[in-house]
């Protein structure tokens, strides 16, 4: 055990299930959060198999309530949280005119407005700690907008826009913020959306019906072609918790580093960070 200890969000399924584990190899006491617990058999099972021990915990990441209980409970229980790992997100395919208010308002709830009031609730304790690494999952989406997914994308640019914010100053006292940007990952993404999206696809109509569908065919199957695991990205979380010096900025892989070339010069965006970090040295 190192032990320091983790907070994972989203960990019924995909990545977070899979980061919950490798951090868990590497010796963190890792509490493991999800909104229904009810979904933990999964994340235990694989915990079984692989011979590690995981704190299952209920958090929601779009209420505050539930945040703040997670925290607390955190705190109570161990005194320190080491490693905050935003994760938990969900997508929406719609364009603006299919996109309901509350489509919107989930969507910005989940991904961006989670981020937010969970990392607002951990902050404090790193920051008195003196140490600490946040590490947010965001996507290419985060850099580059997308047709059909413009509210899934406005909450992960949100994202990158806190954090880019954020990292130069939590540098001051200690801690690093990071964040991760994946292209596609096989998990239970799509299906997720799928679901959630199904009134907004079901009502399409033209001029969108052609114009999505002319999106999907020259977008080709890029899950099948190059899609990454939810382990895949773990792992790349898992090494961004024990280097010294994390980048700021992962790209995943080179799919999605060619996806967002045109927008990105700098791979690690320590660069923009280092900019505004000069600002604050005295
Ligand atoms: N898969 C991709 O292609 C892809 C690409 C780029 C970035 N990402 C990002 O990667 C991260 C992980 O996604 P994934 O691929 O592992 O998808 P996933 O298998 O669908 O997992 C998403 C996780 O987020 C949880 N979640 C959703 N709403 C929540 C809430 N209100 N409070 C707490 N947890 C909530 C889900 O819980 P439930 O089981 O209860 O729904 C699930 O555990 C997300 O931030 C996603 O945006 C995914």
């Amino acid at each position: 055990m190192t032990g320091k200890v983790a907070l994972v969000t989203g960990c019924s399924t995909g990545v977070g299930l899979h980061t919950a584990i490798r951090l868990a190899e590497a010796g963190y006491s890792v509490v493991a959060t999800m909104r229904d617990v009810a979904k933990q058999q999964a994340l235990l099972n694989e915990a079984t198999r692989v011979g590690v021990t995981v704190e299952v915990k209920v958090l929601d990441v779009c209420s505050q309530a539930s945040i703040e209980a997670a925290v607390a409970d955190v705190m109570a229980l161990h005194g320190r949280i080491d490693l905050l790992v935003n994760n938990a997100g969900a997508g929406f395919l719609g364009s603006v005119e299919q996109t309901s208010d509350a489509d919107l308002r989930r969507t910005m709830e989940t991904n961006f407005f989670g981020v937010w009031n969970l990392t607002k609730a951990v902050l404090p304790h790193m920051r008195a700690a003196g140490s600490g690494r946040i590490i947010s999952v965001t996507s290419v989406g985060g850099l580059l907008g997308q047709p059909f997914n413009e509210a899934y994308c406005a909450a992960k640019f949100a994202v990158e826009g806190m954090m880019e914010g954020l990292a130069p100053l939590a540098q001051q006292f200690g801690v690093q913020v990071c964040l991760v940007e994946p292209g596609p990952i096989n998990t239970e993404f799509v299906a997720s959306v799928r679901s959630s999206s199904q009134a907004a696809l079901a009502t399409m109509a033209e001029p969108y019906a052609t114009l999505a569908q002319r999106y999907m065919a020259a977008s080709g199957n890029v899950f099948a072609t190059h899609g990454q695991t939810g382990d895949d990205i773990a792992r790349i979380i898992a090494a961004l918790a024990a280097v010294d010096s994390p980048d700021f900025r992962t790209i995943t892989s080179d799919f999605a580093m060619a996806t967002v070339a045109s927008k990105v010069v700098d791979r690690t965006g320590n660069s923009v960070i280092e900019a505004f970090a000069n600002r604050l040295k005295g």
